[in-house]
């Protein structure tokens, strides 16, 4: 399925680094993750429990943290999606034989509770990442939002206070993201825009700051283009919020009905992933600029909390399980988008891809004990130099890379400077067929000990696999040189490739 071609012409690429323009802070939180409570996301893809066979710290898996560590994971949202919605905290609280089973209305099966507030927090510490907690909106009071918050941050006397230390946890936790609902249009309830904007402002009032700590409040956003929707909530609560935000996900055919698969496919359906996928950065353009109407300082984030490749189920137990295979194409999907989020990065403060394990387009998919970083994982980690760092524009004439009668841009790339001064391009080649010949000058700074790694693989569709884990993985790049003081590189088709010098 689509070996790169022999002999391919190159097409050709000038590019300008404005090192001479520097922008704002890339937040770190847009290469956060997230995790729910839906098929083996949590239950055996972080929590195995303390008495398991496999290696772990207090029940959480000890190689799927290891893993994640290496990617420097900064803000992690938890427990859903729409299970936020039927999320009650309590039950997650106290000695865990004594919590109570109950059915996953979203997802099917049976939740244990066994993996709850205080666990959940562990993690979050054992990763270095911050908590992100969705409230419970579609069948949860104002109250026990409000309750669940003082539990986890109140340093008084009160009663929830000490309920959260009786059950292990002397200090409170530091709480600097919490969603209001999640779909409030769809799985959390129903929603029009009027009546959600009305509930939102009446629910955040009750998520309150205790004991220094600041709580940043999130608005749930509408469907992909629902532009009213943003408008009614910009309108009607941009006081109340600190965030709104954005789910997209990319599916080939972009039909719910028929996904496509994400393992067979053919440069039909390569092609038409990326087109869906780039309409990310149009996404974020629209809704950015209703927001910025009614915020023009934009004090209020884009919190693109959900995105990330969609596929139709795989046959075999994970179906309705949202388990999925990823290939070359997510790794390519995962630069384009991250590339979208660094230049979008004066308005897009956090993104969080759907889901950190086993779930939708993971970093990591495990089978009982054994574990595999997909080539999603790689590109987080080799992408992660942008975190925090200064935003460098990029000006580029590329050609586009056309299929039937599409056309998407053949190349994407964002660039920063971190606080050492080293700067850092990643470039995507999303042309399976042609190398891109890229010559890169830099207007205000020299480049010098350039050094960089590429991930590609000789099909669109390989994959790491339990038995062959390494099959797409980074290595050192190697087709770059400094030449009279411009870079030049020659991009293999269908690869991710982050320079630093
Ligand atoms: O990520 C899977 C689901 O997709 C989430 O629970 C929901 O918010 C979205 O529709």
């Amino acid at each position: 399925m689509n070996a790169t071609a022999q002999n391919a012409e190159p097409f050709k690429v000038e590019m300008v680094i404005r090192a001479d323009q520097p922008r704002g802070t890339i937040n770190r939180n847009i290469y956060g993750q997230f995790t729910e409570h839906l098929g083996r996301g949590v239950y055996e893809g972080l929590w195995v429990g303390e008495d398991s066979l496999i290696p772990n710290t207090r029940g959480i898996r000890n190689d799927v943290v290891a893993a994640l560590k290496r990617i420097s994971v900064p803000v992690l949202r938890w427990p859903g999606g729409c299970f936020a919605d039927e999320y009650h905290w309590r039950d997650g609280i106290g000695p865990r034989d004594k919590r109570p089973r109950r059915s996953s209305a979203s997802w099917g099966g049976v939740e244990t509770n066994a993996f709850g507030t205080h666990e959940f927090m562990d993690l979050c510490e054992m990763l270095g990442a911050e908590p992100y907690i969705g409230g419970n909106v579609g069948s949860a009071t104002p109250q026990e939002m409000m309750e669940w918050v003082e539990y986890m941050t109140s340093d008084s006397d009160s009663d929830l206070a000490r309920l959260r230390r009786r059950n292990g946890r002397e200090k409170p936790w530091k709480l600097a993201h919490f969603a209001v609902g999640n779909e409030p249009w769809g799985c959390g309830g129903n929603m029009r825009a009027d009546y959600y904007a009305d509930v939102y402002r009446q629910y955040s009032t009750f998520v309150k700051n205790h004991s220094g700590n600041r709580v940043r409040r999130y608005a749930s956003g509408g469907i992909d283009t629902d532009f009213k929707w943003t408008e009614t909530l910009m309108a009607q609560a941009t006081q109340q919020m600190e965030g709104f935000s954005l789910h997209f996900y990319t599916l080939p055919t972009s039909n719910w009905e028929r996904k496509g698969s994400a393992t067979e496919f053919g440069e039909a359906e390569w092609h038409a992933t990326l087109a869906r996928t780039i309409r990310m950065e149009e996404l974020i353009r629209q809704h950015g600029a209703i927001m910025d109407k009614y915020d023009p300082q934009k004090r209020v984030g884009l919190i693109v909390d959900e995105w990330g490749t969609w596929y139709d189920p795989a046959p075999g137990p994970d179906r309705g399980a949202l388990y999925q295979q990823n290939s070359l194409r997510d790794a390519v999907v995962a630069g384009v988008n991250l590339n979208i989020f660094n230049r979008r990065s004066d308005r897009v403060q956090m993104a969080n891809i759907a889901q950190m394990v086993n779930v939708l387009q993971a970093m990591i998919l495990t089978d009982k004990e054994r574990m595999v970083l997909t080539p999603t994982y790689h590109i987080f980690e080799m992408y992660k130099a942008h975190q925090g760092a200064t935003l460098i524009p990029v000006e580029m004439t590329a050609p586009e890379y056309r299929y039937g009668q599409a056309s998407v841009p053949s190349l994407d790339a964002s660039a920063s400077r971190d606080q050492q001064g080293r700067f850092h391009l990643s470039l995507v080649n999303l042309n399976p067929n042609l190398p891109a010949q890229i010559s890169v000058r830099v207007v205000g700074a020299a480049p010098k000990n350039l050094t960089g790694r590429v991930l590609t693989a000789r099909m669109m569709n390989d994959l790491n696999t339990f038995d062959r884990p390494d099959a797409v993985s980074p290595v050192q790049f190697k087709g770059v040189a400094i030449q009279g003081g411009a870079i030049t590189l020659s991009l293999p088709p269908k690869s991710v490739v982050v320079l630093e010098f």
